[in-house]
């Protein structure tokens, strides 16, 4: 008995020293903000920096730690910003470096962290550093990806690309530039030359880059379309760029980029050397001021490839590169066996002593809660929130946002445009998950006072908008708000998980931790009534525990005591329980 006692005492000390080891990033909500549609201050009908500014207190009070920027520096806006002509300057259109330095102010001063966009890949055409190497400035020659052309053996004097690389928003990756007399790659828009990451030069100006910004106070970088940073090289190909082969994959035409399977273009060893170098910059950051720094990286890939981001054996690399499992392979007919799939394969990929992350959405994938139906929004949102490590926020997801309308003649995304498609460009346009933030029921949603809008605003703003839904007895985000509340206990910081399929369309997900409440989330993805026996599941649940939240239609109510042998579940139901101690 004795020893018993010490155990537990010894267990209460290690957990006490866990829990003060989580570096903050490893436990955060980190809030994405589209900021050319979170808020605008100025009228103009574009968001901007003074409006995020203006809005913090949206993150305050739905307990948001972190939040990250999409790219706010200068650009033509081809693609909305990832198509950058300075690195180091504010988009006009957003804002001034003075306004960057308030924003980092007023959220360091409300404890609220800004990671910024690290956008790596590629610049903009418009650059100083693309004229100067279309140019063949000395220094800045092999700032891009150049290549000769090949002659075209039908049409004598015409040049061809030098391979059949296909751009990701579709057609040729190479475009021909007259002042060099050769072609550049651009895997995105022709208005987003690569950069070329086999030229030291480039490598050290990004890396200023990256200081850049760190020096200014920023607490991390979201990195940008990381696989696609190298390519094969010539060398390596008998002097050649290689042709890509075919994907089989019915349906596609040549100008698609899935016609082909991307063996030279995307997810090279190399890459991750970079994504270690870039960590130790980071790492050195934070061993002078003690100050963690995060990196997230975006890669859409095989999960063996996204894991190598995490580091490997010698070098640590990715705090957290981006679980898209739930964005990928989830929809509106998955059930909780698919469900239970994708999470038990990030928890078994994922190498020892790394932090998970999951992410519902973002600025290039239709939203949520059109995705996977208003009635699962909250079973999601709950899902990222309780799973273990830190869990991605789009803006809008805490309402439940769905996607806007957006007609051919108001698309302004590349990947819709370069369709030429006016009757089904929809199914290429990211406009739709970017309209405006819905702030109120006022005109424009409360995101503008001016009279227009970059993109329109959904049509069900009045119904659906964070006004409403703080007034409202229960919402989306009442919901939203109360898990992330529970995310500061320590169950659900050090707890260990257990996810079990109830029945085909029941799931529940369990997290415990010793001497701690019992956290216990549960839903219903079906549309008709389930009563089930947890307790045949989870031998460590006690006959009764309380609701502690449950998704806007439940029957069930916040504070009921509840039978975990006899629980019945509303359709759509999403149940939080707890334990007493
Ligand atoms: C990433 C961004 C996307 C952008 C692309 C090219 O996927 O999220 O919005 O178009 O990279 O930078």
């Amino acid at each position: 008995m004795l020893q018993l006692r010490w155990f537990v005492l010894w267990a209460t000390y290690c957990i006490a020293i866990v829990t003060c080891d989580k570096k903050w990033w490893q436990t955060s909500v980190i809030y994405q903000i589209y900021p050319r549609s979170f808020k605008d201050s100025n009228s103009d009908g574009i968001g901007d920096l003074n409006g995020i500014t203006e809005s913090l207190w949206h993150i305050k009070e739905a307990g948001i730690e972190t939040i990250w920027l999409s790219p706010i520096y200068k650009s033509p806006m081809y693609d909305f910003g990832y198509d950058i002509a300075d690195f180091k300057e504010i988009q006009p259109e957003y804002g001034t470096m003075q306004d960057f330095e308030n924003l980092i102010r007023e959220a360091n001063s409300l404890d609220i962290r800004v990671v910024l966009d690290f956008v790596p890949n590629h610049s903009s055409n418009e650059s100083e550093w693309f004229q100067l190497s279309a140019n063949r400035t000395a220094g800045y020659e092999n700032y891009f990806v150049w290549a000769d052309g090949t002659p075209d053996p039908n049409n004598p004097g015409k040049l061809l690309p030098p391979s059949n690389w296909i751009s990701v928003f579709r057609k040729s990756a190479w475009e021909y530039n007259p002042v060099r007399k050769q072609f550049f790659l651009h895997q995105f828009v022709i208005g987003q030359p690569d950069l070329n990451y086999r030229e030291p030069r480039v490598v050290e100006e990004m890396k200023n880059v990256i200081r850049f910004w760190l020096d200014k106070g920023v607490s991390g970088f979201r990195v940008d379309a990381v696989p696609f940073l190298f390519e094969s090289r010539p060398e390596d190909h008998g002097g050649k760029y290689p042709d890509e082969p075919r994907a089989n994959i019915l349906e596609t035409t040549p100008d698609d980029y899935e016609y082909l399977n991307h063996l030279y273009t995307m997810n090279q060893d190399e890459t991750y050397d970079m994504i270690y170098q870039w960590r130790d910059i980071l790492d050195e950051y934070e061993s002078k001021d003690g100050k963690p720094r995060v990196m997230l990286t975006e890669g859409y890939a095989d999960i063996k490839y996204v894991m190598r981001y995490y580091g490997n054996g010698t070098h640590d690399g990715s705090h957290l590169p981006f679980n898209f499992e739930f964005l990928n392979n989830i929809n509106n007919q998955s059930d909780a066996r698919d469900m239970k799939f994708i999470i038990d394969k990030w928890m078994t990929y994922m190498p020892i002593g790394r932090t998970a992350n999951w992410v519902n959405g973002n600025h290039d994938n239709k939203r949520m809660a059109s995705r996977q139906g208003i009635d699962r929004a909250d079973a999601m949102n709950m899902l990222v929130l309780l799973l273990p490590g830190v869990a991605l926020t789009y803006q809008g997801e805490e309402l439940a946002m769905t996607d806007g309308k957006v007609s051919w003649e108001e698309t302004k995304d590349p990947a819709a445009c370069n369709t030429d498609d006016p009757i089904n460009y929809n199914k290429f346009s990211r406009d739709p998950a970017r309209t405006p933030y819905h702030w109120d029921d006022s005109n424009y949603a409360g995101f503008t006072s001016g009279n227009k809008t970059w993109l329109p605003v959904a049509d069900n703003y009045k119904e659906v908008n964070l006004k409403a839904q703080m007034a409202a007895a229960k919402s989306h985000y009442k919901f939203y708000k109360d898990i992330v509340a529970l995310r500061k206990t320590n169950t659900i910081i050090n707890g260990d998980l257990e996810v079990k399929v109830i029945s085909e369309p029941v799931l529940a997900v369990m997290r415990y931790l010793p001497n701690e409440p019992i956290v216990l989330a549960i839903t219903n993805l079906s549309s008709s009534e389930h009563t089930v026996n947890l307790l045949e599941f989870f031998r460590v649940l006690p006959e009764n525990m309380t609701v502690y939240a449950s998704s806007i239609a439940a029957k069930l109510q916040k504070g009921e005591r509840i039978s975990t042998s006899r629980l019945v579940l509303s359709p759509h139901d999403a149940i939080v329980l707890v334990s007493s101690a």
